[in-house]
């Protein structure tokens, strides 16, 4: 969808430069100009749409990058290996709407100082590069981590990172067929349009006394047993707790058999 609004606010913003153009006769732009004047229609197209504000600066710069490329006479190999590269990354998120970005170190030092105790389990959903994983699985070897991701590049350089500690695992696949009984501690760090189903997932499957902790990203529909809000660097982390079977739907009451009158049978 995203996609579509960002094609639609390109084809825009040729559209009204070159009416405006064609309006005010007087003016005659040089290809820079008339590029940044698209831009900048498309920029206030996508705006309109209400398109999320990283857009605005990818509109405004994206006719004048290309014709920078052009000139630069760059051999085509390389703009196919961008391609690959950056599909690897990120052509996942298309449709998990979820991108790559990192825990940082200051929020995954809070993140150690509010595990267990004692020995767990712990999975990363969407464990990007595994960074977060290797600097966990380091810090305590009683526990033991598992990552999962399916983007193919991070993926392998996760595997790469964490290939020499014996306490962590990485899997790829898709987060949403990880069953996560077996887990005292799911992590994850995704964004708002996946929360209210990992909500509803996590009440399904997570043990009584298992720990959901969201960076960032709070559930819709259930409040925090604890929020470590933001400072110095960190980001907010969202802890929920789920009491188990308790959480799963209650069975239907059974009706007793209609008792039928000796008379009436
Ligand atoms: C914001 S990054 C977080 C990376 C890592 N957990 C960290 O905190 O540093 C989210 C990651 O989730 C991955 N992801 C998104 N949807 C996924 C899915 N359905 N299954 C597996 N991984 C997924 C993305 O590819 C991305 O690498």
């Amino acid at each position: 969808m995203h996609l579509v609004k960002a094609l639609g606010a390109q084809i825009t913003g040729w559209f009204i430069a070159i009416l405006a153009l064609r309006l005010v006769d007087s003016v005659q732009p040089s290809p820079w100009g008339l590029l940044l004047m698209q831009g900048g229609f498309a920029a206030a197209t996508a705006w309109w749409m209400r398109a999320p504000p990283w857009w605005i600066p990818i509109h405004l710069a994206f006719s004048p990058l290309i014709l920078l490329a052009l000139r630069a006479q760059i051999a085509p190999g390389w703009y196919l290996g961008i391609f690959l590269l950056l599909a690897a990354v990120f052509w996942p998120t298309l449709r998990s709407r979820v991108p790559l970005f990192l825990t940082n170190r200051a929020t995954a030092d809070t993140l150690l100082r509010i595990l267990p105790s004692g020995p767990f389990r712990l999975i990363d959903l969407g464990c990007g590069t595994g960074g977060l994983l290797a600097y966990l699985a380091r810090s305590r070897p009683d526990a033991h981590f598992v990552g999962l991701e399916n983007a193919p590049l991070p993926l392998l350089v996760a595997r790469i990172l964490t290939r020499k500690l014996p306490n962590c695992a990485i899997r790829g696949g898709d987060l949403w067929a990880e069953p996560l009984h077996e887990y005292d501690v799911v992590y994850a760090f995704l964004a708002p349009p996946p929360m209210g189903k990992l909500g509803r997932k996590a009440a399904r499957e997570l043990r009584a006394g298992a720990q959901l902790i969201s960076n960032s990203f709070a559930l819709p529909d259930r409040a925090p047993a604890r929020t470590i809000h933001a400072r110095r660097g960190t980001r907010t982390l969202y802890v929920y707790e789920f009491s188990g079977a308790a959480e799963k739907p209650a069975k239907r009451a059974s009706v007793p058999p209609l008792a039928i009158p000796a008379a009436e049978a």
